[in-house]
């Protein structure tokens, strides 16, 4: 379930060309469960029309601070506190600088002031407006106020035809922002290490010994948690996915790297998630090893135990949590790895089934707390199991 479901989302649009996005945006926040209400400033009047607002959001749309009829509908001070969050996308140079000057000239920055809920402000404009020292000398002083966020826009060609900053991120990646704005104190300041994907362990310089892990879990574990408020740092095998937004990505390739990658963080939670390669060749040749008709029995080695190193570690990170995917005694094996590797918790999953760890969309997890408390949970997609393990994580009795 999104952070967003049931949560009250005022939506104020600038006037940019941007505004037309804003439409997706309202449908994307209502499939997230959030009621939106919309706001506008006159300039956004001017590139869509309040109905269009009116139809997806499901209510009046706002344009006018001294509207009678608006105010006897909802009050701009009832909106205000309606709000628990306030989303100004497209934001544009000159709302701005009237938000960070504190002005109250029409209904959204009389709202802006009014308002006691996080305000995440989207800019959206051309490159060159975007880098001019007054626009940067805005997005700093509105950074540093309380409850107050700047998603910064997207590199890429502009509708003013020029390339660069200036361009209104995607949906996924405001909502998750909203997420992130939303999410209070929940894992703010805490800084989170994921491991994801498998690890490769070479023999040659083709021939590699790995695992059928796809990432999908140690990614939106990442994504879920930079979401919760934390920063977060995701050390990553060899995966085909995109990096997730707000993430430090850190890529590695063996399961030696990734020891190294782990060890290097300073973590208040550490998460390892990935499917490290339990062991690798004695010796690795740096010419392709030429095939012949003779048996082939490489000698390997164990790998090193990250998890179970850094567990025990002085270093320790203050809540360490692992996986077991196992084919049989799920559970007994998930709690044997648990006490011998001295962790907090370990999500427990089967390798088989349509649900089964590698590769699939869906996941059904056992998680278990040191101490033995445990529950299920799914059959249910990833992304949302991965939000499950954050919350669990980020509850009090981890913390
Ligand atoms: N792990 C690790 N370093 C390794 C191997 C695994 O940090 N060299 C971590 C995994 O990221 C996962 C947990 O340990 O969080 C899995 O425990 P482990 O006992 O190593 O599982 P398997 O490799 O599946 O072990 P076994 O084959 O004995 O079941």
């Amino acid at each position: 379930m999104s952070r967003l479901d049931g949560r009250r989302v005022l939506l104020g649009v600038g006037g940019g060309i941007a505004a037309y996005k804003a439409a997706e945006l309202v449908r994307a926040l209502r499939r997230a469960g959030a009621e939106v209400r919309v706001v506008m400033t006159a300039s956004a009047e001017e590139f869509v029309q309040p109905l269009t607002f009116q139809a997806l959001s499901g209510h009046r749309v706002g344009t006018d601070l001294f509207d009678p009829s608006f105010e006897e509908d909802i009050g701009h001070i009832e909106l205000a506190r309606w709000a628990e969050l306030v989303l100004v996308a497209p934001c544009t140079a000159n709302l701005l600088a009237r938000a960070r000057a504190g002005m109250a000239d029409d209904l959204l920055t009389t709202i802006l002031l009014a308002t006691t809920a996080p305000v995440l402000f989207c800019p959206a404009m051309n490159t060159q407006m975007w880098k001019h020292p007054a626009v940067q000398e805005n997005i700093v002083v509105l950074e540093r106020r309380p409850r107050s966020l700047v998603l910064h826009p997207d590199e890429g060609e502009l509708a003013c035809r020029e390339t660069g900053p200036g361009r209104l991120p995607d949906p996924d990646v405001v909502l998750a922002t909203a997420e992130r704005a939303l999410a209070g104190g929940q894992l703010r300041g805490k800084h989170v290490v994921v491991t994801a994907g498998p690890t490769r362990e070479f023999f040659d310089p083709v021939r590699f010994l790995s695992n059928p892990s796809s990432g999908k879990m140690g990614y939106s574990l990442a994504a879920a948690a930079w979401s919760a408020g934390a920063d977060v740092t995701l050390v990553s095998g060899p995966t085909s996915l995109p990096a997730p937004w707000g993430c430090r990505v850190v890529r590695v390739v063996s399961a030696s790297d990734m020891r190294d990658a782990v060890l290097a963080e300073r973590a208040d939670v550490l998460i390892m998630a990935a499917a490290v390669a339990d062991y690798t060749p004695v010796e690795r040749s740096e010419h392709k090893r030429k095939k012949s008709d003779a048996p082939w029995d490489p000698a390997l080695t164990r790998t090193p135990d990250i998890l179970s190193e850094l567990a025990q570690s002085p270093r320790r990170a203050p809540v360490v949590i692992g996986f077991a995917a196992e084919t049989d005694d799920i559970i007994g094996n998930a709690v044997r790895k648990l006490e011998s590797k001295r962790l907090d918790g370990i999500v427990a999953n089967s390798v088989y089934g349509p649900t089964g760890a590698f590769g699939s969309d869906a996941s059904t997890v056992t998680l278990i707390r040191r101490g033995g408390h445990r529950h299920e949970f799914g059959p249910h997609p990833k992304r949302e199991v991965a939000e499950h393990i954050i919350e669990w994580v980020a509850s009090s009795d981890f913390q």
